[in-house]
């Protein structure tokens, strides 16, 4: 439990860093690690071999000594003593002192310059029978090696040198600076490599990432190169199948969007073409031919008072006066001629008090328009606030409601709101309700936008906006 937590600790800390600082951190840890295991295993064994090595020269440099001091020591030749510690001290650098001591323990000559320090009798002492006895002095300036040997068995007396290891300290400290410059020298080669190998390893990853992120933003265009024969080029190659497979199936998309938008273009226009013509055919012709048989009964009353058929002509002009009005009406929901003649404004102004009339619900219009808008854009607003009057009046259950129009810039603005019930904007309403879709279609088709908001109990509002500019003009005139 524990271990797994301080594993994700670490993977926590080790895995955000970039791959470059892992790289670095595991080629400079193993350097590290291997150079000081290799320093500390060097400076062991070195130490192990020159505590030997000194331990037996203490001993050969004394023994000698003893052996060289035997004749001078019994003729009391203090002078040549002295000359033979002089030398033994000189072709020995690592003997600190030596001195010799007689039978009775006295010192008779040393190597002390600023008089012999009394307290070095008792710290060593031979037997008669030993061969020689060594002990280690640890002082502030490092390790001596103080062997005593008996001259003579004892009889004559002892000769004492003590054997510093500052020659072996110094070793030691070259051998380990010479090491710790080697960790330098191979962390920086070692660095470089590092560096090197992320480069090579992170190119063609770092090349992918800047590729996926355009694919994310939809561009299919980028490929990636095939830098190595290994499996980030594999990575590479299958990278480069699918961008070619998107961009392929984007195409396709596209070709049958546009084809779409085409298609619809043509139907709705078609609609409205077919819509005009019928309007004006009721208007022109079925309208005229009403009004000529209306006034036609009208005469055939007056002229034919008290006979039989007055009574009948009365009604079939009442029939006649009705279907005209009927036919108004129709041709007027078709599309209404205001619209063509007179423009946006005046046709939703009538369209709203017609509506008002029906639904009996009161409707706040302002429309800012200084000029007329282009034909296609007109239409498409018409019959979106059409559809959406139409919603209020069969759905919201509104009180109120409030159309707003208006030029800003170079897009006209369009907002209609009720407050009524509301509806979840996120339903889909499926293919038997296409109102709030073909609104939407008629204002993308003029690369405009159609956004609803509403809220439960709170009321619905359209906002509808579309660019003057950049649409084109189908179908009207
Ligand atoms: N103003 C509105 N207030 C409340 N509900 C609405 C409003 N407009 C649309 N709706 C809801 O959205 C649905 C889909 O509308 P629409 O696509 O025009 O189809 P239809 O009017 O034929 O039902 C409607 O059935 C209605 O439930
Ligand atoms: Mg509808």
């Amino acid at each position: 439990m524990i271990p797994k937590k301080i594993f994700q600790r670490i993977w926590a800390i080790a895995g955000a860093v970039s791959v470059r600082s892992k790289i670095l951190g595991i080629v400079l840890g193993f350097i590290i690690l291997l150079g000081v295991g290799v320093t500390i295993q060097s400076r062991y064994a070195l130490t192990a071999t020159m505590t030997t090595q000194l331990e037996e020269q203490s001993v050969s440099v004394s023994r000698d000594l003893a052996a060289r001091s035997t004749d001078l020591i019994l003729l009391n030749d203090l002078l040549g003593l002295h000359d033979l510690l002089d030398e033994t001290l000189a072709n020995n650098p690592s003997v600190r002192y030596a001195f010799m001591m007689d039978a009775q323990g006295q010192v008779i000559a040393h190597t002390f310059q600023g008089g012999f320090p009394l307290d070095l009798l008792s710290i060593n002492a031979v037997r008669a029978d030993e061969h020689h006895h060594t002990v280690l002095i640890k002082t502030d300036e490092g390790h001596v090696w103080d062997t005593a040997v008996p001259i003579l068995d004892g009889k004559v007396g002892t000769v004492r040198i003590g054997l510093s290891d500052e020659t072996m300290q110094a070793a030691l400290s070259t051998l380990t600076a010479q090491l710790l410059l080697t960790i330098v020298l191979v962390s920086a080669a070692g660095i470089l490599v590092a560096v090197f190998l992320t480069w090579i390893l992170t190119r063609p990853i770092l090349s992918l990432v800047h590729a996926t992120q355009l694919v994310a933003k939809g561009d299919f265009s980028p490929r990636v190169l095939r830098w190595a024969d290994d499996e980030i080029g594999d990575l590479a190659d299958a990278f480069n199948a699918m961008t070619e497979e998107l961009a392929r199936t984007d195409e396709l998309r596209r070709e049958r969007e546009s084809l779409r938008r085409q298609l619809l273009e043509k139907v709705i226009t078609t609609q409205e073409d077919e819509r005009r013509r019928i309007a004006r055919e009721l208007h022109d012709s079925t309208s005229q031919n009403l009004t000529s048989l209306i006034v036609g009964l009208r005469i055939m009353e007056t002229n034919c008072a008290q006979c039989a058929a007055q009574s009948k002509a009365t009604d079939l002009r009442q029939v006649a006066s009705k279907t005209l009005d009927e036919v108004h009406d129709l041709s007027m929901r078709l599309r209404p001629r205001a619209l063509d003649d007179l423009g946006l404004a005046a046709a939703l102004e009538r369209l709203v008090s017609e509506w008002q009339t029906r639904y009996k619900i009161p409707v706040d219009v302002i429309i800012h328009l200084s000029e007329r808008l282009p034909g296609d854009v007109e239409t498409a607003l018409y019959r979106i606030v059409q559809e959406t009057l139409t919603n209020i009046g069969r759905h919201a259950k509104s009180k109120s409601a409030s159309i707003l129009i208006e030029k800003h810039g170079d897009t006209v603005r369009a907002i209609v709101e009720d407050d009524g019930i509301g509806f979840d904007v996120n339903t889909n309403y499926g293919e038997r309700h296409l109102g709030l879709l073909g609104m939407r279609e008629r204002a993308e088709l003029l690369n405009g936008t159609l956004t609803i908001e509403s809220t439960p109990e709170r009321g619905t509002s359209i906002f509808i906006e579309i660019p003057l500019t950049l649409h084109s003009v189908v179908g009207e005139n």
